[in-house]
């Protein structure tokens, strides 16, 4: 039975099922969505928590106040949480050519102040995680932007945010999430190593962290699942954007298994901690579009899909790890013989050079893997 439970910890951006299809060819082909509407529909399918931008739920001042009454009474009512709170710093004009990292002063300070409010907003709702995704900071020309000054100016947003944070005492982390392209021909930390580059010269590298996309990294044609390893690695899987993508492409935002599947099987694998105890600990959120062809009940039913398709994945990637013939193959594979450090604690330099082996026969060895895949992929395709 795959009904998703609150312990599953599902959430959605309310931009997701919110989205109206306006795409570059077309205006919307879907009626607005309520956010309000939307967070309680999401918990009757069972999802535990919602995120927004800004201006999803709140995008004008006239009803600012009445909305966020309304939501906070829906959060009450069905016991969701807002968990992660965004900044919506690429709808507007003013923000054609970047936000936080604009050429232009007068942009880059109104974006700051949009992010210092929403911080202000995040704090009030009790979320955890804020997210910074930098849509518009970017270029689409060699000589517009100066790359290397306008990462400082993003580093100063972000050291100035996390400040405001400690000396407001909030419990807010900030994630930062990265994407190749797209709207911008080039985007500022592109993919998860810049971004984990980037925090370790912030001021306070430990209050950032990563938000992946799985389309993200595979729009430039990388393995997700090693990227949540690598950031897992580092203590920064803070927050995680599960979709799907077709290889490298436009932005697809696809419901979750949709596109790469055998690529999500290794991306809950690795969620679940590969077999280990260093797992991803937080919110298993949704960040897709509902295709612009659906209506109103193909949205619902892509939402269903996003949590069916995780929960059977990870059932699959549990019921792979528990086969012995699995462990077997592991074995043989020799997979747990790397936790073993190269060098012995106490042991010299000496020590190894002075060590021979038999180049060739290690040379001919077994590795095993293709028997181990197989295995995977007999899983995921229900046969085993
Ligand atoms: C995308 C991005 C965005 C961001 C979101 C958070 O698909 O290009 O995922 O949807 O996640 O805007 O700010
Ligand atoms: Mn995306
Ligand atoms: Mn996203
Ligand atoms: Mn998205």
């Amino acid at each position: 039975d795959y009904t998703p439970r609150p312990e599953d910890k599902f959430s959605f951006g309310l931009w997701t099922v919110g989205w109206q299809g306006v795409d570059v060819f077309g205006p919307a082909s879907r009626p607005l969505l309520d956010p309000v509407e939307a967070t309680y529909t999401l918990a009757e399918l069972g999802a535990a928590a919602v995120s927004f931008h800004d201006d999803d739920l709140l995008p004008d001042e006239s009803t600012r106040q009445e909305t966020l009454d309304r939501f906070t009474k829906a959060l009450a009512e069905t016991g969701i949480r807002a968990e992660m709170v965004t900044t919506n710093l690429f709808g507007h004009p003013i923000f054609k050519e970047g936000a936080l990292t604009a050429n232009n002063r007068e942009v880059r300070r109104y974006a700051t102040r949009k992010v210092l409010r929403n911080i202000d907003l995040a704090a009030e709702l009790g979320a955890d995680t804020f997210v910074m995704w930098g849509g518009r900071e970017g270029a689409e020309h060699g000589g517009g932007k100066n790359v290397r000054v306008a990462l400082q100016r993003m580093a100063d947003a972000v050291n100035l945010a996390t400040q405001y944070v400690k000396d407001q005492e909030y419990s807010l982390r900030f994630a930062i999430e990265p994407k190749p392209n797209e709207p911008r021909g080039d985007i500022l930390l592109p993919s998860i190593g810049h971004a984990i580059a980037f925090i370790s010269e912030l001021q306070h590298p430990e209050m950032v962290g990563l938000n992946p996309e799985v389309g993200h990294e595979e729009m430039a044609g990388l393995n997700f699942a090693h990227g949540i390893q690598q950031a897992l690695w580092h203590g920064k899987l803070f927050h995680i954007d599960l979709n799907g993508q077709h290889g490298p492409r436009f932005d697809q935002d696809l419901r979750f298994g949709a596109g790469n599947l055998r690529g999500a099987f290794w991306a809950v694998d690795a969620m679940l901690g590969s077999g280990t105890d260093v797992a991803y600990d937080g919110y298993v959120h949704f960040d897709y579009k509902p295709p612009r062809a659906e209506a109103i009940d193909g949205v619902w039913e892509s939402a269903r899909g996003c949590m069916r398709n995780y929960l059977i994945l990870r059932e699959k990637v549990q019921a792979f790890r528990a086969d012995p013939d699995v462990v077997a193959a592991m074995e043989a594979a020799e997979v747990d013989a790397i936790h073993e450090p190269t060098l012995a604690p106490g042991e010299s330099l000496a020590d190894l050079r002075a060590e021979e082996k038999d180049i060739e026969a290690l040379g001919r060895r077994s590795v095993g893997h293709e028997a181990l895949d197989q295995l995977a992929m007999e899983h995921l395709m229900g046969v085993r």
